[in-house]
């Protein structure tokens, strides 16, 4: 992660998404920031945090816990509707995009809840506001997982489960989108997290 955020960086700005984990973001702020040796030196390097989520519930949490209220900031936002707010944060940061984007473990709430449309969507709006992307996608496996847990719980599937196109390597497939369409490249692949998940990075061409 450090080599995303060399100090020549004037500013850097990371949108952190899903805030499921408050102290994830604010771990990976202070990951970014580092210790600075000087006043001016932590001017330059000055980072802003923005965190995301559907659930009001946990930005609430998020909001009320959040140790760095001048840097991190936690709002409650659809991704597949209210991109504009995020567009709004950058205009007032005086920044055209994000320099990192974090989506991790939140393409597939949006793939069942909302179908393949609305996938790519996310992805394109993402790459639209991003230098860098990290993406963390689940893989087919846990789709299968969800459904099964929501049989269980005796409710009725999601609405997109069985018309899904996109399936199988759901990674694959956001990473041909994310290149084909959005202006990405691929430019590390940090492998599989302990939940078999792939971890892929990708920057603005
Ligand atoms: C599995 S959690 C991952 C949370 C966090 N990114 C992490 O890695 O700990 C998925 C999160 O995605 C959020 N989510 C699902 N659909 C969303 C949407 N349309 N817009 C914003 N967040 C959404 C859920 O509320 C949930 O907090």
């Amino acid at each position: 992660m450090k080599k995303l955020c060399p100090a020549n960086y004037a500013k850097v700005r990371a949108a952190c998404q899903g805030n499921a984990r408050q102290e994830l973001s604010v771990a990976f702020y202070k990951h970014l920031v580092q210790e600075p040796e000087c006043q001016e030196e932590s001017e330059e390097r000055k980072v802003h945090l923005l965190g995301f989520d559907l659930d009001e519930i946990l930005i609430q949490r998020a909001q009320q816990n959040n140790p760095l209220p001048g840097s991190i900031s936690f709002i409650t936002l659809d991704v597949t509707k209210d991109t504009d707010r995020l567009q709004h944060y950058l205009d007032q940061h005086g920044c055209s995009h994000f320099h990192l984007c974090l989506c991790l473990a939140v393409t597939m709430w949006v793939h069942l809840n909302h179908g393949d449309a609305s996938l790519l969507q996310l992805l394109s709006r993402l790459a639209s506001v991003s230098q860098h992307l990290l993406l963390e996608a689940q893989p087919w496996k846990c789709y299968c997982s969800a459904a099964r847990w929501l049989r269980k719980l005796g409710r009725s599937d999601f609405d997109h489960f069985k018309t899904l196109k996109i399936r199988g390597d759901v990674a694959e497939q956001a990473r041909e989108h994310l290149e084909g369409h959005c202006g990405m490249e691929l430019i590390r692949s940090f492998g599989s997290t302990t939940w078999d998940r792939k971890l892929l990075l990708f920057k603005r061409r």
